[in-house]
């Protein structure tokens, strides 16, 4: 598992020993290229279905245990974010075939597309699961042209996106091992994270106009400078989530200026704008508070705001009954566990609503993800892959 850990790994390296393999860049395609044609040199079957999830499969007569997680990084990311789940779920996939295991259940370790949301976000499991909303294709969060391209580079075809959605009666579960991406397990000094829910997001694409103007010759009271619009909104963002949505999270994660020049006013300014709640009801509360925030900012700067809602995914429980079963292997394993929520998204999210859903976390080194500094030990990797395996062999016992 470590020697196709480290090879993954070198898919798309960046110098500081990260990853860049956002959804269907090239290193990306190169990633899920080298999963299947390692699995199918292992002697497992492989498939690739409409919306490009990539999967290895141990057939048998049964529903499908699906034990995933994702390829696509963030840019500039790290090495673990969803590579862990996958390679750990080919070695489950490849340990039961060596035992000569004949599981109730059919195993299938699955890359789902585009989880990250470089395109569109949880794209490849919410088409799985009949989720994927055609009207969330026009408007993703990455914009309509880089959806297009990538599905192009990947082969794929929008109108078939949709088809590649799996009936809920032929899947018996689905498990994914994931590091924790935050500081909880550290701090804890737990080994295996037990996660009992998953909060919810909403992303936002603002964009403040005003004009544009000499920035030498433009008196400051006559100015609609959109830039600072968009910086005064970013503050008053993020003193609002401190002071009234404790627990709550809101970022600004990229702030575009135009047209960008020392010596310009900025005429326009799109802000990224994402936030997240675990709670449905307390997330809109958010968003509203927050998209009022930054019509406040407009109103006082002299400039109009644009609105466009690019990305929404519920807050989720995960299966009590997978939670127990994964305390139960953690114990049997000799593991220190840990109920958590997660505060990261996850394919598991669209998957539970079809299907008994869990997941597994290992602690990350600091907490720190989304970063090329990202790291976990390589024994809590090792016991998180063995968590799942006995996981996945007493969920396939129990869906007899
Ligand atoms: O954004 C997230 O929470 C996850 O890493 N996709
Ligand atoms: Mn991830
Ligand atoms: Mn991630």
């Amino acid at each position: 598992m470590r020697e196709d850990f480290d090879v993954l790994a070198a898919i798309g390296v960046t110098p500081a020993g990260g990853v860049d393999r956002s959804s269907l860049n090239d290193a990306h395609l190169a990633a899920r290229k080298w999963f299947v044609e390692r699995a199918a040199e292992a002697g497992l079957a492989t498939r690739v279905d409409a919306a490009g999830n990539h999967s290895a499969l141990l057939p048998a007569d049964g529903p499908t245990l699906l034990l995933g997680s994702h390829l696509d990084s963030v840019p500039n990311g790290g090495r673990y974010d969803g590579a862990l789940g996958v390679v750990a779920a080919l070695h489950v996939l490849l340990a039961v075939q060596a035992s000569g295991l004949t599981l109730p259940v059919e195993l299938e370790a699955i890359d789902f597309t585009d989880e990250e949301g470089t395109l569109v976000g949880l794209l490849g499991s919410e088409a799985l699961t009949g989720a994927l909303a055609p009207e969330t294709l026009q408007a993703p969060r990455g914009g309509r042209e880089a959806l297009v391209a990538g599905l192009e580079r990947a082969g794929l075809q929008e109108g078939q996106l949709a088809s590649a959605r799996r009936e809920a009666e032929s899947l018996a579960g689905y498990l994914e091992l994931h590091i924790e991406q935050g500081p909880v397990l550290e701090h804890a000094g737990a080994q295996i994270g037990v996660v009992n829910a998953i909060v919810g997001a909403r992303s936002f694409s603002l964009v403040f106009r005003g004009a544009a103007g000499h920035a030498g010759t433009t008196p400051m009271d006559a100015r609609r400078d959109a830039g600072l619009a968009a910086a005064s909104f970013a503050v008053a963002a993020n003193e609002l989530v401190v002071r009234d949505f404790p627990g709550c999270v809101a970022t600004i994660g990229d702030l575009q200026l135009e047209p960008g020049a020392y010596n310009v006013v900025p005429g326009k300014a799109r802000v990224a704008l994402e936030c997240r709640s675990e709670d449905g009801i307390e997330l809109e509360r958010l968003a509203t508070a927050l998209l009022g925030a930054a019509q406040r900012e407009a109103t006082a700067r002299r400039v109009e705001l644009e609105i466009e809602p690019v990305g929404r995914w519920e807050p989720t429980a995960l299966d009590p009954g997978i939670c127990a079963a994964i305390e139960e292997v953690a114990a049997g394993l000799g593991l220190s566990s840990l109920r958590l929520r997660s505060g990261a998204g996850h394919d598991a999210q669209a998957l539970a609503r079809v299907t008994k859903a869990g997941m597994i976390f290992v602690p990350s080194v600091g907490g720190l993800s989304h970063d090329p500094g990202e790291s976990t030990s390589w024994e809590d990797c090792v016991n998180g892959a063995n968590v799942l395996l006995g996981s996945a062999l007493l969920l396939a016992h129990r869906s007899r």
